[in-house]
């Protein structure tokens, strides 16, 4: 599996990157196998949030590196904050809201730790753009938690270029990501400036449901013929058209099938002519490029 430092100044990732949004739907075996899977398939990055799996999906990973705590120093860990939502777990919350106060991010991010059982993350992202985010808090938040070797590197998620921008000014440290939502279903980010920006400022975007959340695995007739030409299942080439982008999206896959796994680390092999590459995006935007 291809490695790459998502910045120059780090961290360094497998270019597809495990996300565990969904794995509280499996066993906490399935979680486990899906670990080692990954790890044997060179995907040694995994994405986490606080909230993921009702604020559950943190403890069952922790549960794999408690029992096994050598795997940590195989693996580079993401988790997000910032989004409250109320829960049976989190009885004080009773509206929707963010939150990324200076006192919250500290908070979230050590119970982060102590959920994943782990003394430090490799990447903490603000999940959401807050319109009540103060940037000199945050600033203070990340300055701390790095200052204390709880987490090394720091990023943003669904945040519009100026609100990057906006925050980068305020950190002496550079956002390492934009963690955004870019599949053959979700192709706006490739013009709106999202990626301009990022190779502007040599860093990459982490690819949210680079297979829409499942919907691009179905494929259509065109679809099934270039599949064909390239050997290929529908994943793979959907991942495949994300890799080739000159800003070198890191896809955070979402299955939860370990042999799924395994067919989307293939991808990384394929290199789709620009033909090709251009036909996907026109059935994808149903029009002809201009
Ligand atoms: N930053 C954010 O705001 C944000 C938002 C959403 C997600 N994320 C991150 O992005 C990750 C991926 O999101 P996602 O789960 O929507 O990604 P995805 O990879 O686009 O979709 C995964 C879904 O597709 C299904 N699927 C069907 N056929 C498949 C095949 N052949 N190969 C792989 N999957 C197949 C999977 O089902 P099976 O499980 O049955 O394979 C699963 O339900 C999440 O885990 C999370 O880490 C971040």
């Amino acid at each position: 599996m291809e490695r790459r430092k998502i910045h120059p100044e780090g961290p360094e990732f497998s270019r597809l990157v495990a996300g565990a949004w969904r794995w509280h739907t499996v066993s906490q075996d399935t979680v486990t196998k899906l670990i080692q899977t990954s790890l044997n398939e060179g995907i040694t990055t995994f994405d986490h949030a606080d909230i993921y799996g009702d604020h559950g999906n943190e403890e069952i990973f922790g549960n794999v590196l408690r029992k096994d705590p050598a795997l940590r120093n195989k693996m580079e860990l993401v988790s997000k904050c910032g989004i409250k939502f109320s829960s049976d777990k989190r009885p004080k919350t009773w509206v929707k809201h963010y939150d990324t106060s200076k006192e919250h991010i500290m908070w979230s991010a050590e119970n982060s730790l102590k959920m994943l059982g782990t003394d430090h993350l490799d990447l903490l992202l603000i999940h959401r753009p807050d319109p009540l985010l103060n940037p000199t808090e945050v600033a203070e938040a990340f300055s701390q938690l790095k200052q204390e070797g709880k987490v090394l590197h720091f990023g943003v998620s669904n945040f519009t270029p100026s609100q990057f921008t906006m925050l980068q000014k305020f950190l002496p440290f550079p956002l390492v990501t934009n963690q955004i939502e870019i599949s053959l279903t979700r192709v706006d980010s490739l013009f709106n400036g999202d990626l301009d920006l990022l190779m502007e400022r040599e860093t990459s975007a982490m690819a949210w449901s680079p297979l829409g959340g499942g919907k691009l695995v179905g494929g259509d007739r065109e679809m099934f013929s270039k599949a064909s030409k390239y050997n290929a299942s529908y994943s793979q080439l959907s991942i495949a058209w994300l890799l080739q982008h000159p800003s070198f999206i890191f896809p955070v896959i979402g299955t939860t099938k370990p042999e799924r796994i395994s067919e989307a680390a293939k991808s990384i092999e394929l290199k789709l002519d620009r033909q090709d590459w251009f036909e996907m995006l026109q059935w994808a935007t149903g029009k002809e490029v201009a």
